[in-house]
């Protein structure tokens, strides 16, 4: 029997399809506004999605921080949250939760992931260090580099590959690793960081004989192991689906086995718990007594840490439905349906399908635009006008320039679709997939996009741009010839 998928039922004729193992029971209205409409919007967000309202979106895929959907446990809990400075409740509820599905004692909320690098950071790096890590994320690199850090992303051959068949391209190079820690000399490495489904390269997946063989190099050298756990109920699903090892393992073991392999833990709990804010965890009372005073300094008392405690409650609901695989495997098959389409109908897509979106290849689909032109951009707002769906650019853009001003090429240039968790239908998907083929059927219109106001720090979040050229009229024009009246 294949595993491939576990909420994924097989047809009568052939086919097999991903279920909503859910139902629906609070809506929020949603607007299809026309092609037109969408241009504009578009164009007043300065051609960035991170810029355009809600109210002129249909299809929100933009990530999933923060937007997967909560159950009605996490709801209900949000109503007992203990309002106290200290020493509350909901605190208790938490450390409990994150007790027994990570393994580790001491537990601090943060009020989201990046303020778990800033506390990391200014803990463990010293002006110089070195940090090796599987691959960058972008505000991990951001608070890693104001600390005085350098991150070297020592990822395998197959890491970047757009179409690969290995299952685990999160993985670290061991050989590069130990290269590494010798040019370094581990004086210099607070840490090694392994990021669970890594984001930027397509929610790819490490596997667990590759972080039990980081463990051993870095016991070898009295180096730490730093894991990103904000997206470890994924990976925790592909070990479970790909990792010969683990096919009938809970993915509750799954958990404590990845957890066990490193000192600290650190997450975003806008993606693992599908809630809000964010925590620092290890089972070490040392490394724990050198964030916490950080933590109060930075985030709020430590049985807060910036977070609500409603968010407190859900999260600790959260944490214990991250071992349900039903909910770990819900955004998994539907990006796999989608990814699977897509690549059906020739359209380049970042295979094997991933955590968190639908990651198309953009020097694929236009390789017409130069990386200096941000194609990842430019096709992030043509399917924006095409349909109404945003994503998000995770190229050239989300880059920063280096010290001459040069832009700095990304290493791909990807448009990730989200698919936060029961959030989408199969018929929005499919709709998806319909503007994206008619897209790629008509790419030869789409230009490229220059930059008219660039912030100097994270400038893909507030930065504007603009079209170069009229494509985006020719694109509305082409629309409306090929749909008539449609939205
Ligand atoms: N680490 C990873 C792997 C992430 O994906 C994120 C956020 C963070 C850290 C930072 O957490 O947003 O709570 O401060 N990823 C979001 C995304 C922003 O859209 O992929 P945060």
């Amino acid at each position: 029997m294949s595993n491939e998928r576990s909420n994924t039922v097989k047809f009568a004729f052939g086919e097999s399809i991903p279920l909503e193992l859910h139902k629906v029971r609070v809506v929020q209205k949603l607007f299809l506004h026309p092609v037109e409409h969408r241009l504009k919007a578009m164009r007043a967000a300065g051609f960035n999605t991170f810029q355009l309202s809600t109210t002129d979106v249909f299809l929100d895929m933009l990530t999933d921080s923060g937007t997967n959907a909560m159950s009605d446990n996490q709801v209900s809990a949000m109503l007992r949250a203990d309002d106290a400075y200290a020493g509350s409740q909901s605190f208790a509820r938490m450390q409990a939760a994150v007790q027994e599905v990570f393994g580790t004692e001491y537990v601090i909320p943060v009020h989201q992931g990046r303020a778990a690098e800033n506390i990391i950071s200014r803990a463990f790096i010293k002006q110089g260090d070195a940090i090796p890590m599987n691959y960058h994320f972008t505000t991990t690199k951001a608070h890693m580099e104001l600390n005085g850090g350098k991150l070297f992303e020592l990822y395998t051959d197959e890491a970047l590959k757009i179409k690969s068949d290995c299952p685990f391209k999160g993985n670290i190079d061991v050989d590069k690793l130990q290269a590494l820690i010798k040019r370094y000399t581990p004086a210099h490495i607070p840490f090694i960081r392994l990021e669970a489904s890594t984001n930027l390269i397509g929610g790819q997946p490490f596997s667990i004989e590759n972080m039990r063989q980081v463990r051993r190099i870095a016991d070898e050298h009295g180096i730490m192991v730093v894991l990103d756990a904000s997206l470890i109920g994924e990976n925790a699903y592909f070990v479970k689906q790909r990792e010969k090892e683990f096919l009938n393992t809970s993915i509750k073991d799954i958990l404590l086995t990845m957890c066990d392999l490193a000192d600290l833990i650190y997450f975003s709990s806008r993606k693992v718990s599908s809630t809000r804010g964010g925590a620092i965890c290890t089972k070490r009372k040392d490394l724990f007594l050198q964030v916490r005073d950080l933590v109060v300094l930075f985030e709020g008392f430590v049985t807060y840490g910036g977070m609500s405690v409603r968010e407190i409650e859900a999260l600790a609901v959260g944490m214990y439905e991250t071992t349900d695989e039903t909910v770990i495997s819900q955004s998994p098959s539907f990006i796999a349906h989608l990814a699977h389409k897509l690549d059906a109908r020739g359209i380049p897509v970042v295979l094997p399908p991933g955590a968190l979106g639908c990651h198309i290849d953009c020097m694929g689909f236009l390789p017409h635009v130069p990386q200096t032109q941000y194609p990842a951009g430019a096709l992030a707002a043509a399917l924006f006008i095409a349909s109404g769906a945003r994503g998000m650019e995770r190229g050239t853009i989300s880059s920063v320039r280096d010290d001459q001003g040069n832009d700095v090429l990304s290493d791909v240039e990807l448009l990730r679709l989200a698919f936060p968790r029961r959030v989408f239908t199969l018929s929005q998907t499919e709709y998806v997939l319909d503007r994206v083929t008619w897209l790629y059927q008509n790419r030869d219109i789409v230009g490229g996009l220059k930059f008219v106001d660039e912030p100097s720090v994270l400038r893909f979040f507030m930065g504007r741009l603009d079209a170069l050229g009229d494509w985006p009229e020719k694109l509305v024009a082409k629309f409306r010839a090929d749909f008539g009246d449609s939205l």
